[in-house]
């Protein structure tokens, strides 16, 4: 456990490199389970959620090395065991084990997954996906039977279950229909790594189709994390609007950019990234949705943003209880008041304060009034922040920022 000590409102001004995407590189990490060979994967995030994953692959007997921001993964020799608790606890991305394990050792155990727990998060659809691929309940355990071809219908979009379907599906050496699918573009860079294993993976509007086979050796480049490249822009245009973010290009980020430009924001693209200035001349607001929707990981982000001018809504349909952070963002001054899945904004003004981060994302939202409010602010649970930003005190350190943790 660590705090983030900040000495805020000093200038913040420079350029920076955003890391490879957590939300990408997680699934990879996992889905190099079932490859049975080695595989390469590049642009790695140092961030803890990764030494987590690594852990846990390094637990079933993966011999991985780091180097930069390449990780190799030797999953020739894997013998099963059930995953650390507290390992599996740490991180929502454990639940790619299912998928992984049932691929590579034909069971897994169902155990207790972890995250971000800003509200119940059910692994229903992940285990309806192994289901109509073959797997069954034997006690704690879920085994497969022999593989057969299958349809999976998710009556709900969810990116973890899609993920955990693809990783399974490309090791059966059957075809697998997946309906209902999520559409993330790290959805697809997971596909783009299995196929490069040798797994057959097509996408078409209504469906993903599968041909699995074992999987040999593997490669992925990991892109740029949008929810990272997302938090300094609106750190950007909270502060002043002089940080150049150089990762995620600007159009990806659409649904965040457009309702900020409608408001009166401004984009300059320079230096290989864009930089997001001006001010928010009216109210505006933001409605997380599957994508191409909002992410709902850059709703909290949006919410200091909004305070900082004329207010605004926030409102999220993926988590419509993901709002535990706005308590702690209220220390600040943030002025916020529930409404129906989400918040109404008012403008406000900030102050220093101490907080908790509550969760990964609303504990990045903390620091925003933290850097921009004179004095000192202390935010406690750091590592939950940590979980998803990489180097991220070295980042806002090398922009201006006086910030420590300790
Ligand atoms: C992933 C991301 C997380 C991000 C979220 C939404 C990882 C490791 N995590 O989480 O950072 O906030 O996508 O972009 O990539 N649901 C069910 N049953 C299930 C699974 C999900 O009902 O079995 C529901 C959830 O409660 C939620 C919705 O489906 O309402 C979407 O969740 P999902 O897309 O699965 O998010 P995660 O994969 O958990």
């Amino acid at each position: 456990m660590s705090d983030f000590v900040i000495h805020g409102g000093r200038p913040l001004f420079g350029t920076v490199a955003v890391g490879g995407s957590k939300n990408a590189v997680l699934p990879i990490i996992f889905a190099a389970a079932t490859v049975k060979g080695v595989s390469v994967i590049e642009n790695v995030p140092d961030i803890s959620d990764v030494e987590t994953a690594v852990f846990l692959l390094e637990e079933l007997g993966a011999l991985i090395d780091r180097s930069g921001t390449t990780l190799t993964v030797d999953a020739s020799e894997l013998s099963y065991r059930p995953p650390t608790p507290s390992a599996a606890l740490a991180i929502r991305a454990s639940t790619y084990l299912i998928g992984a394990e049932l691929a590579r050792f034909g069971k897994t155990e169902i155990s207790s997954f972890g995250g971000c727990n800003f509200e119940p998060r059910p692994i229903d659809l992940h285990l309806y996906a192994a289901r109509c691929m073959g797997a069954f309940a034997d006690g704690s355990l879920f085994r497969m039977s022999k593989p057969k071809s299958s349809a999976v219908f998710f009556k709900k979009v969810s990116v973890g279950a899609t993920a955990n379907a693809l990783i399974l599906a490309s090791s059966l050496p059957v075809l697998t229909e997946i309906y209902g699918y999520a559409r993330e573009p790290h959805i697809k860079t997971l596909a783009e790594f299995l196929s490069s294993a040798g797994a057959k993976i097509e996408f078409s509007r209504e469906k993903i189709t599968v041909e699995g086979r074992e999987l040999t050796s593997a490669h992925a480049v990991i892109p740029p994390d949008p929810i990272e490249t997302g938090t300094f822009a609106l750190l950007s245009l909270a502060s002043g609007g002089n940080i150049t973010v150089k990762g995620t290009p600007s159009g990806e980020l659409t649904p965040l950019l457009a309702p900020l430009m409608d408001a009166g924001a401004e984009i300059a693209e320079e230096g290989g990234g864009f930089r997001l200035f001006g001010e928010l001349r009216s109210p505006c607001s933001f409605f997380a949705e599957p994508y191409p929707g909002l992410a709902t990981d850059l709703q909290p982000l949006t919410v200091p943003v909004l305070a900082r001018f004329l207010g605004g809504e926030v409102r999220d349909s993926v988590f419509p209880r993901r709002f535990g952070y706005a308590s702690e963002l209220g220390r600040f001054g943030v002025l916020s008041e529930n409404i129906p899945s989400g918040v109404r904004v008012l403008p406000s003004k900030f102050s220093r304060a101490r907080a908790e981060a509550v969760d990964l994302r609303g504990g990045a939202a903390l620091l925003f009034p933290a850097l921009i409010s004179e004095g000192e602010s202390v935010i406690s649970s750091a590592h939950l922040i940590k979980r998803g930003y990489s180097d991220l005190v070295k980042k806002l350190s090398a922009v201006g920022a006086d910030i420590i943790e300790k």
